[in-house]
């Protein structure tokens, strides 16, 4: 999955003859899982219609602070237009709307809306090869790169003039290629491994029959989708569940038993800096698992069990600077329960769950969870989304590497 997923681009396009390409980068874009909203200088629509690019973007192109040939004309906000976006990518810039950019000159949409943008700002230059490296031009970069906004510098070959050197616009496979990986480099997790469990376990009485439990491994799968768009490489070992997971960055370990699961994490644990515990693991499973289906004879019939091993309490036994965060699920005297269970675990993070909050618990879409860290010191969340739950726990680990 690309970094740009869900993210929320304003596209400023200026008015040189790369402005043509840009349908193809907002294509990528919306092919990325972007979203994307476009902005064109006036002189820009010479060289490419708002209708291809408000179809290829699904969205309305603005242009002018308010459409003068519509008698109910709406005036549009551009300090909405840029609170609104992830980032803003002024593509092509010519040299007259990179000097604008430099000097503040706000007489049109783009320039006033890059001025109202709190996000990152990218910018594609595209220009003759003489106006390229024109003082003027330099000092422009200098200025923009000193408000912190990010160059795409122009790629080298033939230009419109006939001339031949660098003053291109970056292709635009090339400038989504360049914000994807300039985005990755600044993702907070970038670098960190991270191991997850999630789901139950099945415990095996016979070749057909076992004792499971009614977790999906949503939980886990949340956090494990978060913590890879922060950038973590994530190991999710998980119980059976229907859930599935496409990104780079998640290896998906599937595992049936307790046995199996504590088996793996203890092939991950010591290479891993943060380990999260949301699998529901069996405490008990059959001490004898028959080879063979078992027939009904006896009215009753019982079933010797035994403990499984602790998985959370075996890496918390272990543990050297790996962080670790365990869940609980409690139903009375939830904090000290809690508090007993991060000193038993050697844990840095307990997240509580308590089913006597409506909303929290199995199969369930939400969570209402409270963090005690190994101070004890407890923060109550609110009832919230399962995703939201899983980028509040990854805050924290931003918080511990902070
Ligand atoms: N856990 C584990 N291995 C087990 C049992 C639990 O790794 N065999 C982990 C869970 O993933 C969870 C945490 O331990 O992160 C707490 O599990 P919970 O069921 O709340 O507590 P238990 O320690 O099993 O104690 P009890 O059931 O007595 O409350």
């Amino acid at each position: 999955m690309s970094v740009l997923s869900g993210k929320k681009i304003v596209l400023g396009i200026s008015g040189g003859i790369a402005a043509y390409k840009t349908a193809t980068l907002v294509r990528l874009f919306i092919k990325a899982g972007a979203h994307v909203q476009v902005i064109m200088t006036p002189a820009s629509k010479d060289f490419v219609t708002p209708l291809t690019l408000s179809t290829l973007s699904k969205n309305p192109v603005y242009s002018t602070f308010y459409n003068e040939e519509d008698a109910d004309a709406q005036w549009n906000n551009h300090v909405e237009l840029g609170l609104w976006a992830d980032l803003m990518i002024i593509a092509p810039a010519t040299a007259n709307t990179l000097s604008k950019m430099a000097n503040g000159t706000c007489d049109n949409l783009l320039i006033a809306t890059y001025l109202s943008a709190k996000c990152p700002v990218y910018f594609a230059p595209a220009m003759d090869l003489d106006m390229y490296i024109h003082p003027s031009t330099l000092a422009s970069f200098a200025a923009l790169t000193q408000f912190g906004n990010i160059i795409i510098p122009a790629e080298n070959g033939e230009l419109a003039s006939g001339l031949s050197g660098q003053g291109r616009m970056a292709e635009p496979e090339n400038i989504v290629a360049f914000l994807e990986a300039d985005l990755e480099s600044k993702l907070p997790l970038k670098g960190k491994k991270i191991l997850i469990t999630a789901g139950p376990t099945y415990e095996a009485i016979d070749p057909v029959r076992f004792i499971g439990n009614h977790s999906s491994g949503k939980m886990g799968f949340d956090i494990a989708q978060s913590a890879a768009n922060l950038g973590a490489s994530v190991t999710l070992i998980s119980g059976p569940s229907h859930f599935t997971i496409n990104h780079n960055l998640v290896n998906v370990v599937r595992v049936v038993s307790a046995q199996d699961m504590y088996d793996a994490c203890h092939q991950y644990f010591e290479d891993t800096d943060v380990a999260i515990a949301a699998a529901a693991v069996a405490d008990y499973r059959p001490k004898i698992v028959a080879d063979q289906k078992i027939k009904k004879s006896e009215d009753n019939f019982f079933i010797e069990l035994e403990k499984t091993k602790d998985i959370l309490a075996s890496m918390g036994a272990i543990k050297k600077n790996q962080f670790l965060i365990g869940f609980a699920l409690e139903t009375e005297n939830e904090i000290e329960n809690a508090k007993l269970k991060i000193q038993k675990k050697n844990l840095d993070l307990i997240v509580l769950n308590s089913l006597q909050d409506a909303g929290a618990g199995f199969g369930k879409p939400t969570n209402k969870i409270t963090f005690i860290d190994k101070d004890f010191v407890v923060e109550p969340m609110e009832l919230k989304s399962k995703e939201a739950v899983a980028d509040d726990i990854l805050n924290k680990v931003i918080a511990h590497y902070a």
